[in-house]
Order: structure tokens, then sequence, then C-alpha cells
């Protein structure tokens, strides 16, 4: 079975403050309600908070994982104001984002350099959620499964089978992130099948009906339901709604709620 999993990804928010008391009020519900027990859960705050949102995370033996927005491929060297994979684990992050859309589209990283990011924290026993995703144009222009499958096979490049349990993909199409227009629950689903057939043609059909694949791109507790339950939907990445507590519960809670997925 496939355990979902949903993520927050805080991007460049909130500040010292917020970020504890987030953190703080997300471990406090989580453990109350118990919502790990159906539902994994990740929360990646901006670097400079990674220690502040630990030691809270830490104080409240929170199973919620910490994450990383980001990561270099290079354990350590002259690289000014990156941060590498033994860094994070020392800040006791368990999981970083790659590819997303803002660092594909607004930074300008590659796909030869996504897929270093990825090999490099999952050689360092890092779990991974490979963010992909299509443009409007590419939407609009039929381009959809293409680009999908070329970030994969991109992304993934040189990952080996011990290193699946590792791995999530996200996708989350870059014309919904952060515009209030979700992909519709069926369209999600599709692209998540053939993802999933990607997945399958790269490592096999039991490791691809093993692998999680999150939809992202403005999710919230009022549509989380409906994309939950579709039958490739396996989490979510959430953006301005993970910056909310009860917006961001109500989606965990959409998440376990959903009928078991896999085998
Ligand atoms: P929004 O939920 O704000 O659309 O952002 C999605 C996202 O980019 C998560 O990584």
């Amino acid at each position: 079975m496939r355990k979902p999993f949903v993520g927050g990804n805080w991007k460049m928010n909130l500040d010292a403050a917020a970020s504890r008391t987030l953190a703080d009020d997300l471990a406090r519900a989580v453990a109350t309600d118990r919502l790990d027990q159906a539902c994994d859960i990740a929360i990646f705050p901006p670097f400079v908070y990674i220690r502040h949102v630990h030691n809270v995370l830490r104080d409240r033996s929170s199973s919620i994982m910490l994450g990383a927005q980001d990561i270099w491929p290079d354990p350590s060297g002259a690289f000014t104001g990156e941060v590498s994979a033994p860094m994070l684990k020392d800040c006791g992050v368990s999981v970083v984002l790659t590819g997303h859309s803002e660092r594909r589209h607004v930074i300008g990283e590659s796909d030869e350099l996504i897929n270093r990011k990825t090999r490099a924290a999952l050689d360092a026993g890092l779990q991974v959620i490979l963010c992909i995703g299509e443009k409007l144009e590419e939407r609009a222009g039929g381009q959809t499964d293409q680009v999908n499958e070329r970030q994969l096979r991109a992304g993934l490049a040189g990952v080996i089978p011990d290193q699946l349990s590792r791995l999530t993909i996200a996708y989350e199409p870059v014309w919904a992130i952060g515009t209030g227009k979700n992909a519709t629950p069926a369209d999600a689903q599709d692209a998540h099948t053939k993802c999933r057939s990607v997945l399958a043609s790269l490592f096999g059909a039991d490791a691809a009906g093993r692998i999680r694949i999150q939809y992202g791109g403005s999710v919230k507790g009022s549509n989380a339901a409906e994309l939950m339950t579709q039958p490739d939907i396996d989490g979510g990445l959430i953006g301005g709604a993970s910056l909310k507590a009860e917006e961001f519960l109500s989606i965990v809670r959409a998440a376990a709620a959903a009928p078991s997925k896999g085998r």
C-alpha cells in the first residue's frame, strides 16, 4: 500500500517566530489526532529557519519530517550560498525537494543539475521529492505528457532500485502553482497515471506501483478531498495553504481519509 504523503513547502515565507509557532501548532495537532498513522507529513521551512523548526519538532518528539527546499550536489567546497547533504543531515533534515518549478523556471536550473541534486540526496540517504510539471503554453500545445516524461527520465537518470523507497514524485503543473487554478481531479489523475507508466518503464511495474506521486498546485482544504481520492494521487505538495496550520491540517486529514491505494 502507498501511505499518503503531504508536504508543506513554505517557500520564502514566515520569520523565525512564525516558523516556530506554525511547527508547534502542527506538531501538537498531529500528535493529538494521531494523523501520522494514516499519512506521512513533512514541512519545508526556509534554510535559515530549519534549526528553529528542528528544535520545535524535537522538543515535541514529533513524527513530522523536517525538509529542505533545495540542496547542492557536492558535499563541501567553494559553492557560495549553497548547502550540502551532510550539512542538511547535520541539522536534522530527512527529506529534500528537487526540481521545483520555481527553481527550474525562476532560478533557471537544468534537468542535468536537478538530476545531480536528486542523486546526491539519495546517495546521502535522504528522501527526495522530485517535482515535475508542464507550463501553461506546454499544456496548451499538447506537450504535458512529453514534458513530464522528459523531466522524469532526466531527473531520475542513474537512480538505482535500492533508492526508490526514498523517492517521491510531485506532479505540480506550473500554471496551477499559486494561481488558485488547480488541475481538475480527472486531469491530475490522468497525468499521474502517465507518470506511473514512465516510472514502470524505468524501474518495472512493481516498483512503480510503490512510488508515491503527490499532486501540487493550489491545493486547499476545500478541494483536497476530491484530489486525494483519485487512485494515483498519493498526497500533496502544498504551498500557500501550508502556511496556515488549520488549512494544512485539513489537507492532511483529507489525504489520511482517502481509500488505500496500491498493493
Ligand atoms: P501552491 O499550493 O501555493 O499553489 O504551491 C504549490 C507548490 O509549489 C508546492 O511546492
